[in-house]
């Protein structure tokens, strides 16, 4: 399919507003004091420096679009991105190479398997289904503009503290303790490479892939970077055009189709907005046109996703009117000429 039938008029884009300030404000409140108490999930243990982490941190932030943030909680500690990187840095792949080559590139089909599955990659000629997953993110990471690696890594720090409007930095112990676990991804990326789905050195793709996960961020940080997929690409805060409005969408589509990994089709039902998880315990919502919720509690269910944060989402959706595909009857009666 072609990728735009044209350009549409700016007024005929519609996507409603948030409730007011004290609103949002005192819903954020009582997600925070609903879901504090919930003792269900596991802290991930995989990656050691995360296996740390205390099952009792909760943040909220809920930036709109306007710049206005409303917080609860831990939302001001930092933590590592982890795969919540993933949407931004195809944001910036996007933006470099066009988002037409990206989607036939990197594709943009769910695998309904977990995010470090090697069958998924296994199972295809191709070997790549979406970026959301560690085979697309690493073959994303791999199409980095940039001569030598250095340069690579600062279009990726550079992009995703655009999208955050302040500088990240890296957490060098969540690195160490990933680049010294990192079998399953460097038999991903090896599998890749046989498929000449990599762009660049198997090592230098896995090892930027691995840095961009170390970046710390609070939830704030994530409000406002998932602030701006929903805001047309501008952030918020800083007014800087970080991407194009037609690559959000194109990032929120591929969010609804393997945000979740095996489960997005479940918080589809559920939330009915774009989302994305972390193993850090981080979750980003993105409400186009008004706002996003993120939310950071490190214990995860069987498939890798908060548990608070998923009952935090579907508390915010419902009560802040953002499922996208809720509707009431129009006031018009059927069958009446205009
Ligand atoms: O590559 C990994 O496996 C981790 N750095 C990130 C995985 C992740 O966050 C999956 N999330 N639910």
């Amino acid at each position: 399919m072609s990728s735009s039938p044209g350009p549409i008029p700016s007024s005929w884009v519609s996507t409603g507003h948030l409730p007011t300030p004290e609103v949002v404000q005192s819903l954020v409140r009582e997600a925070h004091a609903q879901f504090g108490s919930v003792d269900q999930g596991r802290v991930a243990h995989g990656i050691p420096a995360l296996a740390t982490a205390s099952p009792q941190s909760f943040g909220i932030s809920v930036a709109a679009t306007n710049g206005a943030t409303f917080n609860a909680g831990d939302w001001a500690v930092p933590f590592s991105i982890q795969s919540l990187s993933k949407p931004f840095l195809f944001a910036l792949v996007c933006e470099a190479i066009g988002e037409q080559l990206a989607r036939d590139t990197l594709g943009v089909n769910s695998t309904g398997l977990p995010f470090n599955s090697v069958l998924a990659v296994e199972r295809t000629e191709e070997g790549l289904s979406n970026p959301m997953v560690n085979a697309g993110a690493i073959a994303a990471t791999s199409l980095v503009p940039g001569e030598d690696a250095e340069a690579k890594w600062r279009f990726i720090v550079d992009g995703l503290s655009r999208f955050a409007g302040r500088r990240l930095e890296v957490d060098a112990a969540v690195y160490q303790s990933e680049q010294a676990t990192n079998a399953g991804n460097e038999n991903i990326a090896s599998l890749l490479s046989a498929h000449q789905q990599l762009w660049c050195e198997p090592r230098t793709a896995i090892d930027l892939y691995t840095r961009q996960c170390a970046l710390l961020v609070t939830a704030q940080d994530l409000a406002l970077m998932a602030c701006t997929l929903a805001n047309g690409g501008r952030q918020p805060l800083s007014g800087e055009t970080v991407i194009a409005p037609l690559i959000c969408r194109r990032v929120l589509a591929v969010m609804v189709t393997a945000g979740l990994y095996e489960t997005s089709g479940d918080w589809l039902y559920q939330i009915g907005l774009p989302g994305k998880s972390g193993v850090s315990g981080g979750m980003i919502t993105v409400a186009p046109g008004k706002g996003a919720l993120a939310t950071w509690s490190p214990p995860l269910d069987e498939a890798g996703n908060s548990v608070r944060g998923q009952l935090t989402a579907h508390f915010l959706s419902e009560r802040l009117g953002l499922n996208l595909f809720d509707s009431r009857p129009s006031g018009e009666a059927i069958g009446q000429a205009p």
